[in-house]
């Protein structure tokens, strides 16, 4: 789909997420003929200059881009688009070079354009950016002047609405995209599909016959060079409060009238009204923490560069919610995340409760497993039902199979990046796949007794599990309780 014109402005261009995510992700807009026909992208940040910028994007691509170097034939083309602009974020004239960059790009067009502010920066400098584009007149359109936000959006429910304010003091709500990238995953916003353009599910899709539903985002890798930032963040903030309370919306959502944007969100928003609070006597019931040990010659959490020898900081959390409504009532969602974990595996668990009497002698049954639809987010992207079957032979004997859907097969074609969708939803002015303030304050109430608790009490017994293991055994622990298991994959 074609735009309007568009000028996007990155702020931190020299850092991280510009090289590997965000020019590799308009570049590949480009090369799919998604960007508009008229377009600048210019970069700001204290140092650097366009030839120096232009070279590290161009390696950027080769190293980041999904396509690797494929397609670098039309690199000088988008490379001609691509500008800079030195300056510090705190300097107003900085924002006067930027508004008068603006006036000649729209002037050489002969068409308004759409204003994309993009924060690639420190939480920190979030508001000073938005307050000077806002006394500069740049954030004056309610169409056309847009700012995208990364997260972190606040570490606590208060600095989250601290943050908002000064947002929306030079910006109103509809101008405002807060980035949860992984509600741009293709098999992410496949959940609605699945869930609401198929009669099957949605009869079954309650208390009724689910039993209980597990997310689980694990990774592999440790924290790597960011052990600073994760040292004041933590799992329970950096992947809980976002990534994996919006998978719980977008399966435990009631059916939305439109995909009008704010009908979408509203739904969403539903479900975190709907989780019960926690509280602070029974948290050890729904809330545990863990933090990985060293393994294998591989380094601990505490070794790890930037973090405290002595670190509480959790590196690995899981919750047990409840969602208070009539169609979960009763029915637990359990979320883990965790780095050093045995792979990196995004996957949701629907687990169906078993059939209300089994006709079949038990020697029939010994594997008997009730029916699991299990919708894997990544790496092998695609959704598979497990149910029972006669194993071939004499006699009835049941065995557990799968019917798989695997994207890569059905479309032949690898997903695109996350990041290439949001964009293009920016581009598009479309504010759907972003998150709006009542959400990010719904997902920090849920969290703040638990993050609360944990910073009052220093962590007993870390590190508490060995990197390449499925976390603390307290855990497991917490659905043994319950009669139940995590689901680890083999
Ligand atoms: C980010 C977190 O939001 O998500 C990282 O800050 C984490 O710590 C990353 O590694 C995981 O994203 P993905 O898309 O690789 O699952």
């Amino acid at each position: 789909m074609k735009t309007q014109p568009a000028i996007v402005v990155i702020f931190g261009a020299s850092g991280d997420l510009a090289k590997r995510k965000l020019i590799p992700a308009l570049f590949n807009l480009y090369l799919d003929k998604q960007m508009p026909s008229e377009f600048t992208i210019l970069g700001i940040s204290r140092k650097g200059n366009t030839e120096a910028f232009r070279t590290q994007m161009r390696e950027a691509i080769s190293n980041h881009s999904r396509r690797g170097e494929q397609g670098l034939e039309k690199w000088d083309q988008f490379a001609e688009r691509l500008d800079y602009i030195v300056g510090d974020y705190a300097d107003a004239s900085v924002y006067e070079k930027l508004g008068k960059r603006i006036q000649e790009d729209e002037k050489s067009w002969g068409q308004a354009a759409a204003h994309i502010y993009y924060l690639s920066v420190p939480p920190e400098v979030f508001p000073a950016i938005a307050d000077n584009l806002g006394a500069a007149g740049l954030s004056e359109d309610p169409e056309r002047d847009r700012i995208v936000i990364e997260k972190p959006f606040g570490r606590d429910m208060e600095s989250a609405e601290d943050l908002n304010k000064r947002l929306l003091d030079s910006f109103n709500e509809r101008q405002v995209y807060r980035i949860d990238h992984y509600l741009g995953k293709e098999t992410v916003q496949n959940i609605l599909a699945f869930r609401f353009a198929n009669a099957l599910y949605e009869p079954i899709w309650n208390r009724q016959y689910v039993d209980h539903v597990q997310i689980t985002v694990s990774e592999e890798g440790g924290v790597e060079k960011r052990g600073g930032y994760y040292e004041s963040s933590g799992a329970l903030r950096d992947m809980i409060q976002n990534h994996l309370l919006q998978l719980m919306c977008l399966v435990g959502m009631e059916p939305p009238t439109s995909f009008d944007s704010d009908e979408v969100r509203n739904k969403k928003v539903d479900v975190l009204r709907a989780v019960r609070p926690l509280l602070e006597g029974d948290l050890p019931n729904h809330a545990i923490r863990g933090q990985y040990g060293p393994a294998n010659g591989a380094a601990g959490y505490r070794e790890e560069e930037g973090v405290d020898p002595g670190s509480s900081t959790e590196t690995y959390a899981a919750l047990r919610l409840h969602i208070d409504n009539w169609r979960w009532h009763g029915v637990p969602f359990y979320l883990r995340t965790g780095k050093r974990l045995p792979k990196k595996l995004s996957e949701i668990v629907i687990q169906f409760r078993p059939v209300p009497h089994l006709a079949f002698p038990p020697t029939s049954a010994d594997s008997f497993e009730p029916n699991r639809l299990m919708i894997n987010i990544q790496p092998d992207e695609g959704i598979s039902l497990c149910f029972q079957a006669k194993e071939p032979g004499a006699g009835m004997r049941l065995r557990t199979v799968t019917m798989d859907f695997n994207y890569c097969e059905a479309f032949h074609m690898t997903s695109r990046e996350a990041y290439e969708t949001l964009l293009q939803e920016v581009l598009c002015g479309d504010t759907s796949l972003f998150m709006r303030a009542d959400q990010e304050h719904e997902a920090w109430r849920i969290v703040m007794p638990v993050l609360k608790a944990w910073e009052s009490r220093k962590a007993s017994g870390f590190p508490s599990y060995p990197a390449g293991t499925w976390g603390p055994a307290a855990a497991d622990q917490l659905l043994a309780r319950d009669g139940r298991a995590w689901h680890n994959p083999p």
